[in-house]
C-alpha cells in the first residue's frame, strides 16, 4: 500500500496564520500537524508516500525532506491550484500506479491512529473504505448516509440540508477502482473535483464502498478553534520532562515539559504545559493546557488554554486564554492600547 498526503490548498479558514505558513505545519503540542500525519502512515507499515504540495511547497519540503527522517520515501507532487481532493488523485496517478493507497488530508488529526481500519481494509479489500464520525454541524463536512445494513448509500459534500450527522473524516482507503471515478466526475459548484463525488460515483455503479465509524478523537484543524481544541486534547496525555532550568522559586503542577535551553523563573506552571526550547518565562502563570513554542519570552504574563508560536512575546498581561499568538508576534500591556495587527487577525479585548 502507498499513501497520498494532501498538503496543498489555500487554508482560508486558518487565516491569519495561513498567510505566512502552510496550515499543515501548524504546531499541536509543539509538533506540526503533518508530523502526526506521517507518523500515523508509517505506523501502517507504509513507506512510499506522495505529498501533494501547492503554493507553500517549499515549507513542506523543508519539513519532510526526502522522508528518511520518518523512515519513508517521499515523492512531491505539485498542484498548481487547489482544484479539489479528487484532482489530487488524478495528478498522483503516475506515483500511485495500480497500488492500493490511503489518502490522508494533511490537516486531519487522529492521535489514536488508523491501524485497525487499515487492517480491516486489507483483509476485506472493498473498492473503497471511508471513515466517518458523528459531527455537531454536518454542513461543514462531506456527509455520508448509510443504509440499514451500514453500507454507504449516498455521499454529499457540505450539504445545506444534511440528511445524516455522519461527517467524512479526511482519511480514505482506495483500490485502483477510484482512478476511473476521479476521471469521470465533473467539477462541483465551487469549481473543485470533489473526492466525495468520486466515491458517490463508485457507489452509484454498485461498487463495494464501506464506511467505518471512527471511535477515537478526530479533528480537522482547518480553523483556529479546532487547532486550540486539538492542542488542549493532546496535552492531556503529555509525558512530563524537564530538560531546561526551573528555578527553586517556581511552582510546577501536573504534567509539564520544559525543553532544553528554556528558563522558568519566579513563575507558576500549571500543567499540562509545554515550554519550548530556549524560551524564557518570568514572573508568570502559565497553563493549564498551553503550549509555548521555541524562543518565546513571557514576562509578568498569565496565559491559559493557548498556543504561543515560536519567538513570540507576552509581557505585563494576565488572563489571556484560548488564544493563538503567531510567530514573532508581541503582546504587551500599555496605558494607551495600540494595535499593529496583520490581515485577518482577531482581537478580543474588554470593552
Ligand atoms: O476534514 C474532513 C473534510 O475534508 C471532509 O469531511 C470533506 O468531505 C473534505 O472535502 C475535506 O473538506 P475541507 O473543506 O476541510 O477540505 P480542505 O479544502 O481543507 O482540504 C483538505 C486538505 O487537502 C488540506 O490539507 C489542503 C489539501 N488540499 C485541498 C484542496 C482543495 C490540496 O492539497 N489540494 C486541493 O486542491
Amino acid at each position: 500500500m502507498k499513501a497520498l498526503v494532501l498538503s496543498g490548498g489555500s487554508g482560508m479558514r486558518l487565516r491569519p496564520f495561513s498567510h505566512s505558513m502552510a496550515k499543515q505545519l501548524m504546531p499541536i503540542a509543539n509538533r506540526p500537524v503533518l508530523e502526526y500525519v506521517l507518523a500515523n502512515i508509517r505506523a501502517l507499515g507504509v513507506t512510499e508516500i506522495g505529498i501533494i504540495v501547492g503554493d507553500r511547497a517549499q515549507e513542506i519540503i523543508d519539513f519532510a525532506g526526502d522522508g528518511s527522517r520518518f523512515g519513508a520515501r517521499v515523492t512531491y507532487i505539485h498542484q498548481e491550484r487547489p482544484l479539489g481532493l479528487a484532482h489530487c488523485v488524478l495528478l498522483a496517478r503516475p506515483f500511485l500506479g495500480d497500488d492500493d493507497f490511503v489518502m490522508y488530508l494533511g490537516d486531519n488529526m487522529l492521535p489514536q491512529g488508523v491501524a485497525d481500519i487499515a487492517e480491516d481494509f486489507a483483509a476485506r479489500r472493498p473498492d473503497a473504505q471511508v471513515l466517518v464520525h458523528k459531527v455537531a454541524d454536518p454542513r461543514a463536512f462531506g456527509v455520508v448516509e448509510l443504509d440499514v445494513e451500514g453500507r454507504v448509500e449516498r455521499l454529499v459534500e457540505k450539504p445545506e440540508e444534511p440528511r445524516s450527522d455522519l461527517g467524512l473524516i479526511g482519511v480514505y482507503f482506495f483500490t485502483p477502482a477510484v482512478h476511473e471515478a476521479v476521471a469521470s466526475i465533473e467539477p462541483s459548484a465551487r469549481g473543485e473535483l470533489e473526492i466525495t463525488d468520486a466515491v458517490q460515483w463508485l457507489v452509484a455503479r454498485g461498487a463495494d464502498v464501506r464506511a467505518s465509524e471512527y471511535g477515537g478523537y478526530w479533528k480537522d484543524t482547518g480553523r483556529a478553534e479546532d487547532v486550540l481544541d486539538c492542542n488542549r486534547r493532546l496535552l492531556e496525555s503529555l509525558e512530563p520532562r524537564i530538560a531546561g532550568e526551573v528555578g527553586a522559586d517556581c511552582v510546577v503542577d501536573g504534567a509539564v515539559v520544559v525543553e532544553a535551553g528554556a528558563r522558568v523563573v519566579r513563575s507558576r506552571i500549571e500543567g499540562p504545559v509545554i515550554v519550548g526550547a530556549d524560551s524564557i518565562i518570568e514572573d508568570s502563570h502559565i497553563g493549564p493546557r498551553t503550549s509555548i513554542g521555541r524562543g518565546c519570552v513571557l514576562r509578568r504574563a498569565g496565559v491559559a488554554g493557548s498556543i504561543v508560536l515560536d519567538n513570540a512575546s507576552v509581557s505585563g498581561l494576565a488572563g489571556l486564554h484560548d488564544s493563538i499568538i503567531g510567530r514573532n508576534a508581541s503582546v504587551s500591556a500599555s496605558a494607551r492600547p495600540r494595535l499593529v495587527i496583520g490581515d485577518d487577525a482577531r482581537v478580543e479585548i474588554p470593552a
